[in-house]
């Protein structure tokens, strides 16, 4: 589905602000894998998640994604940001914010509704496609980046940080969402998050990055019984293991 090869990333080559997000990084996802990255704070997620979306042309190396070198935005793909309250539309009602890409489909209006309103559905949202994002709590508004993201039928779902900004509780419901969506729809799904209990938790495995320049220091599959579980999954001895493990990775102590 993915193939990153030799990807490197500079921001301001050549000028007294030069910066190297990406050195040489190598990385593949299989079809309908759930890949979760973890890495420190700035060493280059979001950098690696955008060249991935065509939204930046990487300065060395290629990305591949259906076997073709992405030059721009693929079709397939959809893209959950951090932030969502910068990404829905203030002035759209929340049905129209999640039918909006649709409009690059072909797609009539009246499917457009429907696909809109099946997504919202998904999500537990099924009241709100009338309101506007602001009469929505956080976490409802990341529900509805995930809706709009899913009526896209997207075979490749890319989130940065999608969880970043809401409290734990709806956190928890957000991973449980993502899971019970994935296991709902045919799709492979990158997800990046600081935060290492999350990785393990939602991930069939975790890819751990290093400082700046971000390279793979760690590639670990995460064998847990499905379906994971907020409670047991968490106390189960190979979670309480694997979460050490990607810990020393992120803080560099690798022992493996
Ligand atoms: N447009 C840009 N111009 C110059 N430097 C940039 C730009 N975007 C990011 N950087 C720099 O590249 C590095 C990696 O940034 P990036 O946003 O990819 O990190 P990140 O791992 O996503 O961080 P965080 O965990 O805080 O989200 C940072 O040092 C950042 O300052
Ligand atoms: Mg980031």
């Amino acid at each position: 589905m993915l193939e990153i090869d030799n990807l490197s990333h500079v921001y301001g080559g050549g000028t007294p602000n030069e910066h190297h997000a990406i050195d040489g990084l190598n990385l593949s996802v299989a079809e309908g894998e759930l890949l979760c990255i973890v890495g420190p704070s700035g060493c280059g997620k979001s950098t690696l998640l955008r060249s991935i979306a065509g939204l930046i042309q990487p300065t060395g190396g290629q990305v591949k994604v259906e076997g073709e070198v992405v030059r721009q935005t693929p079709d397939n793909l959809a893209v959950v940001f951090q932030d969502y309250s910068r990404s829905l539309f203030p002035w759209m009602s929340v049905a129209d914010n999640v039918a909006l890409p649709l409009r690059r489909k072909n797609m009539d209006k009246k499917q457009r509704r429907e696909a809109a309103a099946e997504a919202l559905e998904s999500v537990g949202l099924e009241n709100a496609g009338r309101k506007y994002p602001f009469q929505l709590s956080g976490g409802m508004q990341q529900r509805v980046a995930i809706a709009r993201a899913l009526a896209y039928r997207p075979t490749l779902m890319l989130m940065d940080e999608p969880f970043g900004s809401v409290d734990a509780q709806t956190r928890e419901d957000l991973e449980d969402l993502v899971l019970q969506v994935r296991g709902h729809h045919q799709m492979t799904i990158v997800l990046i998050t600081h935060d290492i209990d999350e990785s393990v938790y939602v991930g069939d495995r975790v890819v751990v990055l290093s400082k700046a320049p971000a390279n793979v220091v760690g590639d670990l599959k995460v064998d847990l019984p499905a379906p994971r579980d907020q409670i047991t999954t968490r106390e189960h001895s190979d979670f309480v293991h694997l979460r050490a493990e990607v810990g020393r990775l992120v803080r560099g102590h690798a022992t493996v």
